[in-house]
């Protein structure tokens, strides 16, 4: 469902109109929310996943609720793994064929689960490493090169976590993957600052989704709760609160912002890490429950994939 109006973004109407952005992982969480305000705002928004219905059926939602008429963009959906280099090329030719260069890259697509790092096949890392480290770089390279190559302007918001500046127990590739793409934020900032291609990143904490909630923290109930005193806010974030910062970052207005990672997490890294810490308390039935519910979530969503 469409989570957004214009009262919650903090921008003017038609801010956005003229800017092409594609969000990787923009079916579902935060990259739906995120598309929405893009869209909210006039830009025409690409989104794209593994699973071809959820990203077609997040489009039409999106569409739905915010329709041209109401001073809405257009948003498309296409199937696309990011995993794979030559999917990518694929996905980029056919944004720009349908509108010319995009302005703005969002690198949210991820894949992520809590383990024990000693449990970890080489697949497992793989799993994450290949989506969130690779995929990323790809997909930014991909883009990065069109614009060169044009002398096109462009902004390049990644999104990370917390646990780049204090590591993520339980959590070992996704941190070490998420600390890789920090790093190219910074390289890329400077080595494509002077062409007009500015990198940034946002570092969320708690933020309740489907997705993440299913594999960080297995059988604990639906992604709804609000409340949570071990932030120093009190709460989880919310969604408009990300989708105003992404749409910070994308749009010119911030165009002296280069290389910068944001935390938005109400404060919740700087008291002793965001991370899992706190499962060093599990045993192995803990552990053994929380893997076999992990991977119900997988299953679930793999049958619904197209590419
Ligand atoms: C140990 C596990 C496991 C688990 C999977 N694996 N789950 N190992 N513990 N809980 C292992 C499998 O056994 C297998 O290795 C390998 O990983 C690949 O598993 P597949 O199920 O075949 O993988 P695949 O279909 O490619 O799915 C990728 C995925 C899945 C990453 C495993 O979770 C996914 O598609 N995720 C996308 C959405 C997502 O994760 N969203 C959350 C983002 S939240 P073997 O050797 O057995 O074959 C996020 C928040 C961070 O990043 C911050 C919060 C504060
Ligand atoms: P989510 O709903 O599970 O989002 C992940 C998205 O990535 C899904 O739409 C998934 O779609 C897509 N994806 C995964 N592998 C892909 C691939 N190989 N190719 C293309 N798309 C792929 O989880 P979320 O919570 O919204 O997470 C979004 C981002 O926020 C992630 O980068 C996550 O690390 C970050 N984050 C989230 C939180 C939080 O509290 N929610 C906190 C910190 C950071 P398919 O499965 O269809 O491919």
């Amino acid at each position: 469902m469409a989570e957004l109006t214009q009262d919650d973004l903090m921008f003017r109407k038609g801010l956005m109109k003229g800017q092409r952005i594609l969000i990787t992982g923009g079916g579902t969480g935060l990259g739906k929310v995120m598309a929405e305000a893009c869209l909210i705002l006039g830009a025409e928004v690409y989104i794209c996943g593994r699973r071809g219905g959820v990203v077609e059926a997040a489009a039409k939602d999106l569409t739905d609720a915010h329709p041209p008429e109401k001073g809405g963009g257009k948003c498309v959906g296409i199937a696309c793994d990011i995993r794979v280099p030559e999917a990518i090329a694929e996905m980029i030719d056919t944004v720009w064929a349908d509108g010319g260069a995009l302005t703005g890259l969002v690198n949210n697509a991820a894949g992520n689960f809590i383990s024990r790092t000693e449990d970890l096949s080489p697949r497992g890392f793989d799993a994450i490493a290949n989506i969130v480290f690779r995929g990323s770089f790809f997909v930014s390279q991909e883009c990065g090169k069109r614009w060169l190559k044009e002398g096109k302007h462009a902004s390049v918001v990644s999104i990370l976590t917390t646990w780049v500046w204090h590591g993520g127990p339980f959590t070992v590739p996704s941190a070490m993957s998420k600390a890789g793409l920090n790093v190219m934020t910074q390289s890329l900032a400077v080595e494509w600052g002077s062409r007009g291609i500015r990198f940034n990143a946002i570092a969320p904490g708690p933020f309740p989704t489907e997705g993440a909630w299913a594999r960080l923290n297995p059988g604990a109930g639906t992604a709804s709760e609000k409340k949570d005193p071990t932030i120093p806010l009190g709460r989880n974030g919310e969604m408009r609160e990300l989708a105003n910062l992404a749409v910070y970052l994308l749009d010119p207005g911030s165009a002296y912002v280069n290389g910068q990672t944001i935390a938005i997490d109400g404060g919740s890294h700087l008291q002793g890490g965001g991370g899992f810490n706190r499962l060093s308390e599990w045993g192995d039935a803990e552990w053994e429950a929380a893997r076999s519910s992990i991977q119900s979530a997988n299953e679930k969503d793999r049958a619904q994939r197209t590419v």
